[in-house]
């Protein structure tokens, strides 16, 4: 193959040739299909010197806002799809399985163990909600001990780690029980905005595109021998469901709550009367290869 002279269609093969002798097969394989699709898309869209000066200058700025609390590459990659794409392609899940959805930004390791039936609202106002879930394996058998880690906004929208100063609020980790159950109050979440105040909701307000994220709560749940599976529990009604900021939605994981009846379920500091809603949820797990 000549090695000068270029033109604008002899360039890729020349470029994909040079990682011909990458040792790794894999990272070969990667870097030949990013030099191909890349080259495709500029000629696809005739980008101009000044189009590609922007997009240096816009990724350079996604990098300078990221920080040990900001991760706006991860943004970036939500907001256009390829987390929720890549999420599908690695978790293909047998019948019995609850589907994954994204991590997002606000998980923090080693959330505060918490009881059953403990209160992670930590005051915060907002309807009460008492939620109960099991976890079992893809036929039903419950798996006690599963680790459930949950997390959520509160209602303005607010996880603790976006407040300053804030100790771990609605936020816990649960050990399931003998029959693989877990139960906490929280409160009823509701929709709010991802980070909009750098590069990608640069993005999403040049294109017209919300911010939003249906109301949500998250889910990590581990147990030995099975899949981690990294989910949400969305609430049905929400009128983001259908144009999430980051493409989590599945059917499969939208639940109704119900509003709760009688005497609420104790635990320390919940109060005793008024409205409280109640969502009872069975998770699966995929066994590990
Ligand atoms: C979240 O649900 O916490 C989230 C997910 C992706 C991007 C931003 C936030
Ligand atoms: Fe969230």
């Amino acid at each position: 193959m000549s090695t000068r002279d270029f033109n604008e269609h002899s360039i890729t093969d020349a470029v994909v040739e040079r990682f011909a002798d990458t040792p790794d097969p894999r990272l070969r394989q990667i870097m030949q299909a990013l030099v191909r699709h890349a080259h495709q898309f500029v000629r696809e869209v005739e980008l101009t010197q000044d189009e590609w000066l922007v997009a240096i200058e816009y990724l350079t700025r996604v990098g300078q806002i990221c920080s040990d609390k900001r991760q706006e590459f991860i943004l970036l990659s939500d907001t256009l799809g390829i987390s929720m794409l890549v999420d599908a392609i690695n978790h293909r899940m047998p019948a019995g399985a609850t589907e994954t959805t994204v991590l997002g930004p606000f998980y923090v390791q080693n959330p505060p163990i918490k009881p059953s039936d403990a209160d992670i609202s930590g005051g915060e106002s907002g309807t009460p909600l008492y939620v109960t879930a099991t976890v079992n394996g893809p036929d039903g058998t419950p798996l006690p001990g599963a680790v459930v880690d949950v997390w959520q906004s509160d209602d303005d929208g607010y996880y603790d780690v976006q407040k300053p100063g804030e100790d771990p609020n609605l936020r816990a980790r649960f050990i399931a029980d003998e029959n693989g159950k877990v139960s906490f109050w929280t409160i009823v979440p509701k929709y709010y905005p991802i980070p909009a105040d750098g590069p990608v909701g640069d993005m999403l307000a040049a294109t017209r595109r919300h911010p939003y994220r249906p109301a949500h709560i998250h889910f990590m749940i581990g147990h030995e021998g099975y899949e981690k599976l990294v989910t949400h529990l969305f609430i049905e009604g929400d009128p983001y469901l259908d144009s999430d900021a980051v493409f989590g939605v599945k059917q499969s994981l939208i639940v109704t709550l119900v509003e709760g009846q009688g005497t609420p379920p104790a635990a320390s500091g919940k109060p005793q009367a008024g409205q409280w809603m109640r969502l009872d949820h069975a998770f699966g797990l995929k066994p590990a290869a």
